[in-house]
């Protein structure tokens, strides 16, 4: 029988918890900020922080409901701990202990991205690595060779702007609101992607070319307002046909890198993870790529594709059945490498082993 484990996620603007059985989800309950922040253009964290404390315990109490389970059939509690907002993850992470605590329950922290990757996971039970993982959220554009579990090799990642925050800044830009990709997307269908040519956002290297697999958005960022501030005087803004083209190139950076990514790594199949896994354009055009490559696409259903704790409840179990447990000193941290991920885990596998020599 696969372990049940109950995970929280409060890294930004959701409130989300969920309860895994191995890789199938129980329950996974998402209670969105969005509405509230939409008002600031972007995401407040003194506000995501305050709305964290009033959703979760309601959050919870959805959770176990919807899975129909007492705690006597749950395993561990986990919760995101890096990367995020500090005090948006000392919710989730304050809540996840003190029912471990109360419930005398294994607790585990999470990595954020390490719940992006699994959540490719989520009713796969023949998924296992090696493969490469391209993620791509709000606050991170990494290509992630999957060596095992929580085994990570960053082959490359964008050097400024994430792609997902390149979306938000240039919906600001056309006036389209908060948060851009979704809104982007959609815009995009009516528009023409070849209307006006963009820089992809190449990395020089000093002795020359290019980095095969680094990537840059900023520049394109910029390129965009300078087409705005050139079109406007003009009239309407072809804002279908600016979308489109943004949209375009981002896509055609992604596809290029990850399809180099994996050749170049031998690695046959390509998992995406991440709030713009959820773009139309990427899921085509990778899709078309890899088939011509002879490489296989994953990308997660389209509710677990932005956060949500059905990824870290995936993730967790994977952890937990591995022996790992964090301590409950364990505490938030706004940045952390996904190869530091170790640091989080008393190691019970290794100790035991080290004890019996
Ligand atoms: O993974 P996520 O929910 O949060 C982070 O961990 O960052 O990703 C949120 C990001 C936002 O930047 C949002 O604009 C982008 O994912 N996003 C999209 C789409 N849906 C969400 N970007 C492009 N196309 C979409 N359909
Ligand atoms: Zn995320």
């Amino acid at each position: 029988m696969p372990s049940t484990v109950l995970a929280i996620e409060t890294s930004c603007d959701e409130t989300a918890v969920a309860i895994a059985q191995g890789r199938t989800i129980l329950a996974s309950i998402v209670t969105s900020q969005i509405i509230t922040h939409q008002r600031y253009g972007g995401v407040v964290p003194e506000v995501a922080s305050r709305e964290h404390v009033s959703a979760v315990g309601e959050a919870i109490a959805q959770a176990l409901d919807a899975a129909n389970i007492g705690w006597a059939e749950i395993d561990a509690v986990a919760a995101t701990c890096a990367p995020g907002l500090v005090g948006a993850l000392m919710v989730g992470l304050t809540a996840a202990k003190t029912l471990a605590m109360v419930h005398g329950k294994p607790f585990l922290g999470i990595h954020h991205l390490e719940g992006h990757i699994y959540a490719s996971y989520i009713d796969k039970p023949s998924l296992a690595p090696p493969f490469l993982c391209l993620l791509v959220s709000g606050g991170h554009t990494s290509f992630i060779q999957v060596r095992g579990a929580s085994d990570y090799v960053i082959l490359g990642k964008t050097r400024d702007d994430a792609a997902g925050e390149a979306f938000d800044k240039v919906a600001r830009l056309l006036g389209l609101g908060y948060p851009g990709g979704p809104v982007i997307d959609k815009v995009a269908q009516s528009g023409n992607p070849k209307a006006f040519p963009l820089p992809e956002g190449k990395i020089s290297l000093p002795e020359g070319g290019f980095h095969p697999y680094d990537a840059s958005f900023s520049g394109l960022k910029t390129a965009v307002l300078r087409l705005i501030e050139k079109l406007k005087p003009a009239g309407d803004l072809p804002v279908a046909d600016i979308a489109a083209s943004f949209q375009a190139t981002v896509v055609r950076a992604l596809v290029k890198r990850a399809i180099a990514c994996a050749q170049d790594h031998h690695l046959t199949t390509i998992v995406v993870g991440g709030g713009v896994a959820a773009n139309s354009r990427l899921r085509e055009q990778l899709q078309i790529a890899a088939a011509a490559n002879g490489l296989t696409v994953i990308f997660p259903p389209m509710k677990y594709c932005t956060d949500n704790a059905a990824m870290i409840a995936c993730a967790a179990v994977a952890q937990f059945e591995a022996g790992r447990r964090s301590p409950l000193t364990l505490s938030a941290q706004s940045k952390l490498a996904l190869t530091e991920i170790s640091q989080l885990y008393t190691d019970t596998n290794h100790r035991a082993k080290a004890e019996s020599i």
